[in-house]
């Protein structure tokens, strides 16, 4: 190790079993996992903040990082007496750099230098999208790139080619809104309240997703490019009408249209990049991905062409500490070791160096 805590080659190539520590704090989850050999799951400890941030209607970024300093140690702590781990058997430390709240990374990535460097262990500043797309690896042990994966979380809407491990080759992304923000904000706006992702999903089983005709937004100049602003103005509209005509409106039926407006384009996206790339596989991550709809509908389009479908579990989709953990692995594997100069990166790209 030389004295900025990077690893040697030769170091690590000794090791056989490669026990990752991985740390999440991007958003208004604190969370850390302990990862072996980048495929299996040890413990996986996930302190949620969603009490705290729903009297506000969404995440407060400031109480987000105070949150995450209060709990940080324990939940590393927990996380290694579960995988039943001593910090000495760690192998490397590896932890969410970006992109997110800067407050909320800078709190694990703090807390993974100091381990780093205390413990004299390799650091890994990893992509949180590299991690959502990374739990795939998880469940489906037959898994390798390449294939496609379509990502969609609270902040991001990506198509990605996934060409190998690390590798990513960004074929579309959102112009404007997230998809997941968009089901928070019309959650918020069809009075569910947050966090509005699971609340839409559940009570759109009770709806008529033909109820109401929202459009089908595409983006001009490019066919795997999404926009989910202009959907979220037209439910807006709708209800902003029917109270000026003094009508009721049916939260499950205007959830249930909002929701297949959003899927029948991330679906139909999908399937174009798929054709287009000839993929084998195809893969969906982030919290959006936890979404049942979406979820049975990106099987049957699957089953249509032909190809792999892949999927995390729920509790794998939403923001967790493993994810991290199996990224971490095989940018661990590429000889990739980050100094104590890693910072928080809000912005962070995908494939951007780090
Ligand atoms: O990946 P994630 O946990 O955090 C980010 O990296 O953003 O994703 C959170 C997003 C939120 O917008 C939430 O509403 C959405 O994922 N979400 C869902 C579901 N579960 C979480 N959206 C639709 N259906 C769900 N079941
Ligand atoms: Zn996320």
């Amino acid at each position: 190790m030389d004295d900025t805590g990077r690893m040697k080659g030769r170091e690590c190539a000794e090791q056989k079993d490669v026990w990752i520590l991985a740390i999440e704090s991007s958003c208004d989850e604190t969370a850390a996992a302990v990862v072996k050999n980048g495929r299996t799951v040890l413990s996986n400890v996930i302190s949620s903040q969603i009490d705290l941030h729903t009297i506000y209607g969404g995440v407060v970024p400031e109480l987000a990082s105070r949150k995450h300093i209060e709990r940080i140690n324990q939940v590393i702590q927990q996380a290694l007496v579960e995988a039943g781990v001593g910090l000495d058997q760690i192998t490397a430390i590896a932890v969410t750099c970006g992109p997110g709240l800067v407050g909320a990374l800078l709190v694990g990535v703090s807390a993974a230098k100091a381990l780093a460097f205390a413990l004299k262990k390799p650091l890994i500043g990893v992509h949180h999208i590299e991690g959502h797309i990374c739990a795939n690896y998880i469940e489906n042990k037959e898994l390798k790139p390449p294939f496609i994966c379509l990502v969609v979380s609270g902040g991001h809407s990506h198509l990605v080619n996934v060409k190998d491990y690390g590798e990513y080759e960004i074929l579309g992304r959102t112009r404007d809104d997230a998809a997941g923000e968009a089901f928070d904000k019309v959650a918020r706006a069809i009075g569910l309240g947050y966090p509005g992702g699971p609340k839409i999903d559940r009570i759109s089983r009770e709806g008529n997703p033909e109820a109401v005709h929202f459009p089908r937004a595409r983006v001009g100049d490019s066919e795997l490019d999404f926009s989910f602003s202009g959907l979220k103005s037209a439910v807006l509209n709708y209800l902003n009408s029917c109270t000026m005509q003094g009508k009721t409106i049916c939260q499950a039926d205007v959830a249930a249209s909002f929701q297949k407006a959003v899927v029948d384009v991330l679906v139909e996206h999908s399937m174009h990049a798929v054709r287009k790339y000839g993929a084998k596989s195809f893969a969906i991550a982030g919290g959006v991905a936890a979404n049942s709809h979406l979820r049975e509908a990106m099987i049957a389009a699957c089953r249509e062409e032909k190809i792999t479908f892949c999927s995390p579990s729920l509790v794998y989709c939403t923001d967790n500490a493993a994810m991290i953990g199996v990224a971490g692995y095989y940018e661990y594997m590429k000889g990739v070791r980050h100094g104590y100069d890693l910072n928080a990166v809000p912005g962070l790209k995908l494939g951007e160096k780090i």
